[in-house]
């Protein structure tokens, strides 16, 4: 069951006027699959579908939905994301079409069939194969050849061809791979019918210089790559994963794989290019007043708690403690703040809710935050978990409101 999105938020915020003679950047999420990989997280199908309809509001093109081989759990979440969120145009006009699904498979014909059995069912679907091309996997790992690293990556994406236009295919541990081993294998798998080329820095080893300097090269030196949409897949290890990202883009990439809240988190992604419009060849459709929110359903449905200073969604991220930014924001927001905060889906900072506040106020911080089309069975349970809250927290913010909606949602 879902709490209904807020209609009014959507359609605001889409690619900034002016914007449409650079190239549009495709968002790719992945909170689903790589997020789910991470130690200690996993989504029942409930959860994941809740996920998949907020990313599709949120305007994202591809969602990586799972990894259909893995279980028959992973099939059956895939499987129906693709059926019930697939066809959603909920939200989606500027866009002009649903979200994609996607679904990972290694590189064996079995993998991308039943990849193929779970993402066909939307009517926009991508399968997604991998192989490493790193020496170090290739030898400890798959133990192959370089020569047969090139014929199962070929014969892979030649394979999900026959099934399925869109195809893309990932270079996993390109970021330590041998370059011009990847131009090889990138251009055998462009022959077979690619569509969308994935860099992976799996481990995150890259610096933004140096993965920025992989994409350029990549793009230059690999036979048929302006037939491609190269992609960047940037991991955290180093704490450099959202500078490798906007590095690739200003290099030549034009799809980001992302997810929701450090479970790989890159809402930095979007609001660097936001906040910066003229530095970076590309624009975004994302609907960015949403982002707090799906970061609020994505932490409590993960139990991954966002760290209070983190960039954009942490819950310091808008608050003024010393006196000094306090007396300069109260005379002009520009003052310390470079993003607006209902930009990202913030509308009370300093406004807080308490145990004496009524069902009126309540019912209208709902609406600021987008929950006004709400039945008034929902309304009434959130309003009474809202109490018991403020009985043991005096002060109740924006940020409680939607964990405790979000928590409501994922309880049923
Ligand atoms: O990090 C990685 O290499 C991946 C691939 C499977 C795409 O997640
Ligand atoms: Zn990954």
């Amino acid at each position: 069951r879902s709490i209904p999105f807020p209609l009014f938020l959507q359609n605001r915020y889409y690619a900034k006027p002016g914007s449409q003679d650079k190239d549009k950047l495709i968002i790719f999420d992945t909170s689903l699959r790589d997020g789910e990989q991470s130690p200690g997280v996993t989504f029942t199908v409930e959860e994941k579908l809740e996920i998949a309809r907020h990313l599709s509001n949120l305007g994202v093109d591809v969602i990586e939905a799972g990894f259909p081989i893995a279980s028959q759990g992973d099939f059956d979440a895939v499987a129906r994301i693709a059926k019930e969120v697939g066809p959603l145009m909920h939200g989606r006009e500027k866009i002009g079409k649903p979200m994609r699904i996607a679904g990972l498979a290694r590189a064996t014909n079995k993998d991308v069939k039943r990849c193929y059995e779970a993402v066909s069912l939307a009517p926009l679907h991508r399968i997604h194969t991998f192989l490493a091309t790193s020496d170090i996997h290739l030898n400890y790992k798959l133990k192959i050849s370089r020569n047969e690293c090139i014929e199962r990556a070929a014969s892979a994406v030649a394979y999900a061809k026959s099934l399925c236009d869109d195809v893309e295919f990932s270079s996993e541990d390109s970021g330590r791979s041998d370059k011009d081993f990847l131009c090889q294998v990138l251009g055998k798998v462009i022959e077979a019918g690619a569509t969308t080329l994935n860099i992976p820095d799996t481990v995150g080893y890259t610096s933004p210089e140096e993965y920025g300097a992989l994409i350029k090269y990549l793009i230059e030196h690999t036979p048929g790559s302006h037939k491609v949409i190269w992609s960047t897949h940037c991991h955290n290890d180093l704490g450099l994963a959202t500078a490798n990202t906007l590095s690739g883009i200003t290099n030549g990439a034009r799809q980001v794989e992302v997810t929701i809240n450090g479970i790989g988190e890159r809402a930095e992604v979007v609001m660097n290019i936001h906040t910066h419009p003229s530095s970076y060849p590309v624009y975004h459709t994302i609907n960015t007043p949403l982002i707090y929110r799906t970061s609020t359903l994505v932490s409590s449905l993960s139990g991954m708690v966002v760290q209070p200073n983190k960039a954009i969604v942490g819950v310091n991220a808008f608050l003024h403690e010393s006196g000094i930014h306090q007396d300069g924001v109260l005379k002009h927001k520009q003052t310390y703040e470079i993003i607006r905060p209902e930009d990202v889906g913030v509308f009370n900072v300093n406004l807080v809710l308490g145990k004496l506040s009524g069902r009126n106020a309540f019912r209208s911080r709902l609406e600021q935050l987008g929950y006004f089309d709400m039945n008034e069975d929902d309304f009434n349970k959130a309003f009474d978990r809202f109490k018991a809250l403020a009985d043991a927290k005096k002060r109740v913010t924006d940020h409680d409101l939607l964990a405790l909606i979000s928590d409501q949602v994922s309880s049923g």
